[in-house]
């Protein structure tokens, strides 16, 4: 749908906040959500909703100028300003807050946007929270301003890292921990939940981690196991091997057979099976493998 950007703002050294408003009530949203933003110059980058989703006229985002931009946030840097149209898509939501009795936030830099609404809402619905929030600096954190309100529920870590080790130190039941923010936090965030109760951490990454051509660990959350899937192996018959029961039939990626959701990281889709035009949170665990140094399974 087109939209038309209202309001254009600084929110932090190299982000800018565009309010982006159709004429019409724009299509309903929760806190995680991200829309796809279509550029003029043909790129297409998923940008986090960073508003309020009860207000139905504006979708508000914040675009950090990446260093190495290829054209995505720095054409909106350079190029898009108040009363520019954009093409954008329905939201879609891969990061959803789950109900929990207590949540933890952890963002890094622009890793705020998504959880912005997050603690909006968590604080609404009275369910207690924290928010540890780090950047390369003060200025560099954008929305400051808007977390003064929430008090001691956050904790601003300018110019240093999220004592991650120190946070979650220990599992705590019922406890949602979201994070948001670079590689190197996301990974510790990661390392550090292992000894929680499986599907405690959800995780949005800046960009799709580092692709992984060799091998990666797999944590099946129904079976309780970790598995090493070996340069060359597929996930379904490193499974199989260490003898767990899985559905399969193709062994080929096109039928569908051996679908499997994916809790915890970014997997590889390699299959001719799913769309993959859209997001999915399943996988083909025969062909496909893993973006990322470790995949959680609900197997
Ligand atoms: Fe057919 Fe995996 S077994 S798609």
């Amino acid at each position: 749908m087109n939209v038309t950007i209202t309001a254009r703002t600084t929110v932090a050294t190299g982000v800018v906040a565009l309010s982006l408003k159709s004429g019409d009530d724009l299509p309903p949203w929760r806190p995680g959500a991200h829309v796809d933003v279509t550029l003029p110059n043909g790129l297409t980058r998923q940008y986090s909703l960073c508003g309020d989703p009860a207000d139905r006229s504006t979708w508000r985002i914040a675009v950090l100028l990446e260093e190495s931009s290829r054209g995505g946030s720095a054409w909106i840097h350079a190029q898009a300003f108040e009363g520019d149209a954009l093409t954008v898509s329905a939201p879609r939501n891969l990061f959803e807050l789950e109900p929990a009795e207590r949540y933890v936030f952890i963002a890094g830099g622009v890793g705020i946007t998504p959880i912005l609404p997050m603690i909006a809402e968590a604080e609404r619905s009275g369910i207690p929270w924290t928010l540890w929030y780090s950047g390369k600096s003060g200025k560099s954190m954008a929305f400051t301003d808007e977390l003064e309100r929430y008090g001691d529920h956050v904790r601003l870590v300018p110019g240093g890292r999220v004592p991650v080790d120190e946070v979650l130190a220990t599992p705590a039941p019922g406890t949602a921990v979201y994070c948001c923010g670079p590689e190197s936090m996301v990974e510790a965030v990661e390392n550090a939940c292992r000894t929680w109760e499986p599907g405690t951490l959800h995780v949005e990454r800046f960009t799709a981690a580092t692709p992984q051509d060799g091998s990666f660990d797999v944590h099946l959350t129904q079976s309780g196991v970790d598995i090493r899937v070996e340069e060359g192996v597929s996930v379904l018959d490193a499974l199989l091997e260490a003898g767990v029961e899985a559905d399969y039939s193709c062994t080929q990626g096109f039928c569908g057979t051996c679908e499997t959701r994916v809790l915890e990281g970014v997997p590889e889709h390699l299959d001719d099976y799913l769309d993959h035009s859209a997001p999915t949170d399943t996988m083909m665990i025969c062909v496909s493998r893993s973006r990322c140094a470790r995949l959680v399974l609900d197997l």
